[in-house]
């Protein structure tokens, strides 16, 4: 089975984009067929992969809503073994339309596990790119997936906004997807000489214990540099500590998916 995990954060600026684009480019890099699903308007992942937003023949609007087939709207990246399904500013209008449909919450679930029963669909990994809020559009990605990571920085506001995004998940396995679960909260942009990261860090993991990745992303300048060089990190700056935390936690969702 195909294991589905999103980036979730509602809150936007928390590394949901570099964590999806690196982690599905390190799963792929270690010959896993990964599918990096772009669902945010922005296009972030999309255009961080070279892939220009502006001349998307057909884009993940098209997929949710034109009939066209999943293998016809992905796209190959620089990284072999790794695809993007891509989007554009065409995906603004998506939740609008999923209220309109008839049990249109689990609408995108339904499309999508309909798409990887075709053989030309084995992928081993899906990693989707949210957009920051949980709204109707992240409902579905969290009736699609079976795994959520929440990735989040280590400041004060993160933690407010943790206890909200644990409510709605709760309430999705209750309802729509009992079988989601949360693979974990990964700390990213982590600054080490920084006494709020340390506090926020030992009291993430006081308080969820493993839930928390072993693993937390530094900030580091290259992340953020990768993306206008049309790479990943690991293309980008192989052996950089941003490159070497992104190896070190796919490293560990491995651990943690392992069947
Ligand atoms: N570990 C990091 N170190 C330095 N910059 C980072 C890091 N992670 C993300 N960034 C930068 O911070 C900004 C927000 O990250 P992004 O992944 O786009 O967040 P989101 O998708 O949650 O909005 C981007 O400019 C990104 O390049
Ligand atoms: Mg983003």
């Amino acid at each position: 089975m195909t294991e589905i995990i999103a980036m979730i954060n509602q809150k936007g600026g928390v590394g949901k984009t570099t964590t999806a684009t690196n982690v599905a480019a390190c799963l792929a890099a270690l010959s896993k067929r990964t599918l990096l699903i772009d669902a945010d308007p922005q296009g972030n992942s999309t255009s961080g992969l070279g892939i220009s937003k502006q001349l998307l023949k057909s884009s993940f609007y098209d997929f949710m809503f034109s009939d066209m087939p999943l293998e016809q709207v992905v796209m190959e990246t620089p990284v072999p073994d790794l695809f993007i399904l891509p989007s554009n500013s065409d995906s603004l209008t998506i939740g609008r339309e999923l209220w309109q449909k008839e049990n249109g919450e689990t609408y995108f679930k339904r499309l999508l596990q309909t798409e990887l029963k075709k053989p030309v669909n084995n992928y081993d990994y899906i990693i989707i790119d949210s957009p920051p809020n949980l709204e109707m559009m992240v409902i579905n990605i969290m009736a699609a997936a079976n795994r959520i990571i929440i990735p989040t920085q280590p400041e004060y506001y993160g933690l407010e906004g943790l206890a909200d995004l644990i409510e709605t998940y709760k309430r999705i396995r209750e309802t729509i997807n009992p079988s989601l679960s949360i693979l974990g909260v990964l700390i990213t942009m982590h600054v080490s000489t920084n006494n709020l990261s340390k506090e926020v860090t030992q009291n993430l993991r006081q308080n969820m214990g493993s839930l928390i990745f072993d693993t937390v992303i530094p900030k580091n300048v290259k992340l953020a540099e990768a993306p206008s060089h049309c790479q990943p990190i690991i293309m980008y700056d192989p052996k950089c500590p941003g490159s070497v935390s992104y190896q070190l936690v796919t490293r560990e969702i491995l651990a943690r998916t392992a069947k």
